[in-house]
């Protein structure tokens, strides 16, 4: 059900009949934006529209946008703005607001925005095709019941060596500080067998590598044969596609690392050795606060047992500094953690107080000490991810060519570990998976020759 007054065409002409319309498409903030902005390229596909890469020649320019902080929804009306000039010149452009910023702000966007067409929440992108047609504003925010996944056309081009494939969305888990149990509202997993489908579909089209994305990956519990199944099981049941070489999750959550999970690192040969488990704070008094339901303790417990089943992995996670009531005690916890760690990579961040949020009614710290602690947080995570590319030099790895780097000869791609490496080798090709023996390590990439023959 649209939430405004709109006429929805029913009398469109035929598919195929007209020249191809040019749809721009930008995207912000997470992976499972990236999944959405490709189902919305085909779902509008069929409506045919062809992407383009440059937004002056587009028909229709669709923001698929992020809210998990002020910052990215506030770049949303900025670009808005920007677009004022191509609206203009083109009065029968279509521009819509995909993703986050649409659900959380629905009409507000209408009022701030008036160049904005369209509106469309991330469980409604299948009612897309029909929203494009209709006359005037339209928006759509509902979280409908049936599947959107279900309604969207199939994919059938050939496609690079690497994809993402949504197996759950939603989260129920309600960190005090986040959006996104509102945004994408509640848990919800896809069927095993429609996932293992789209998997197998994916490696007819090519791809060798995929990753399973859910806000809350490991919280999977899709129907599967014989009953519920969690991510281990969904793993391994993937990992039997022939073809399909290598297999990641995220983000996940570390009161969902169940057993199987990660007994399914020490078992699966495809599942790569790389974790992003978000922590935010290793502080109890501040994760409390959060309502993360851990401790700093078990959280290193749980590092513990994740590294007996696959004591090469390497791990990521995602830091909030500045948190309401934050001390400089609860900033050195944090720490502690990460050196008693040791990550190869960390997102982290200055805390955003996101409307709607129980954090939100907390009064915030100074900006200069979040500055401050984010600074040497980001310092120490930059000495431990050099540390982590360093030891790899003289080490073999797979690498996944995705495509020709910048010099003659060149390949780049992703190790096992998620390191990107140039390899010279001019045999190479994108889709190509080989060994491959890191020579050096430069700030934010590896470098290495292959092991052939
Ligand atoms: N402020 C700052 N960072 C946030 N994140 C989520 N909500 C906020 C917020 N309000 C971060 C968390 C999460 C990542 C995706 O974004 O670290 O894991
Ligand atoms: Fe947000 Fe992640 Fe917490 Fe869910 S688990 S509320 S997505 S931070």
């Amino acid at each position: 059900m649209t939430e405004q007054p709109t006429e929805i065409a029913t009398d469109a002409p035929a598919e195929g009949t007209e020249a191809p319309k040019k749809l721009f498409i930008k995207t912000y903030g997470c992976q499972m934006n990236v999944y959405d902005s490709e189902r919305m390229a085909e779902a509008l596909g069929a409506k045919g529209y062809v992407t383009t890469e440059v937004a002056e020649e587009a028909d229709m320019v669709l923001l698929n946008t992020c809210h998990i902080r002020e910052k990215a929804a506030e770049k949303v009306y900025s670009d808005l703005g920007r677009l004022r000039p191509l609206k203009q010149a083109k009065p029968d452009l279509k521009i819509g607001v995909a993703g986050c910023v649409a659900q959380a702000e629905g009409e507000e966007i209408l009022r701030r925005m008036p160049l904005v067409d369209l509106v469309v929440g991330p469980q409604s992108y299948h009612r897309l095709p029909e929203m494009v047609e209709a006359k005037g504003k339209v928006i759509d925010t509902d979280f409908p019941e049936e599947d959107k996944f279900d309604h969207l056309p199939k994919r059938k081009a050939l496609r690079g060596p690497t994809a993402f494939l949504t197996v759950q969305e939603g989260c129920d888990k309600f960190c005090a500080f986040c959006v996104v149990p509102y945004t994408r509202g509640a848990e919800v997993s896809r069927p095993a067998a429609r996932l293992l489908a789209e998997a197998r579909d994916l490696v007819s089209r090519g791809v060798r590598e995929i990753t399973l994305l859910g806000q809350n990956v490991n919280g999977y519990h899709g129907a599967g044969d014989g009953g519920t199944w969690g991510l281990g099981r969904l793993i391994r049941e993937m990992a039997a596609i022939d073809g399909l070489d290598r297999l990641r999750y995220t983000t996940s959550h570390p009161n969902d690392m169940d057993d199987d999970l990660i007994a399914a690192h020490a078992e699966v040969p495809q599942l790569m050795p790389y974790l992003h488990l978000p922590v935010q704070s290793g502080s109890d008094r501040i994760l409390k606060a959060m309502n993360r339901k851990h401790t700093a303790e078990q959280y290193l417990r749980l590092i513990e047992r994740i590294r007996a089943a696959r004591p090469d992995i390497l791990l990521s996670s995602d830091f909030i500094v500045g948190f309401p009531g934050e001390t400089d005690a609860d900033f050195e916890a944090t720490m502690d953690l990460i050196r008693a760690v040791g990550f190869g990579a960390a997102f982290s961040f200055k805390y955003s107080a996101r409307p709607g949020t129980p954090a939100a009614e907390k009064p915030e710290l100074p900006a200069e000490l979040c500055d401050a602690r984010l600074q040497a947080l980001q310092a120490l995570i930059t000495e431990q991810q050099r540390a982590v590319q360093v030891a790899m030099v003289g080490r073999e790895v797979g690498v996944l060519y995705e495509k020709p780097g910048r010099l003659p000869g060149q390949m780049v791609g992703k190790s096992d570990h998620l390191h990107a490496v140039h390899v010279a080798d001019s045999l190479g090709k994108p889709g190509d998976l080989v060994r491959v023996r890191i020579t050096a390590s430069a700030p934010n990439s590896l470098a290495g020759e292959p092991l052939r023959g």
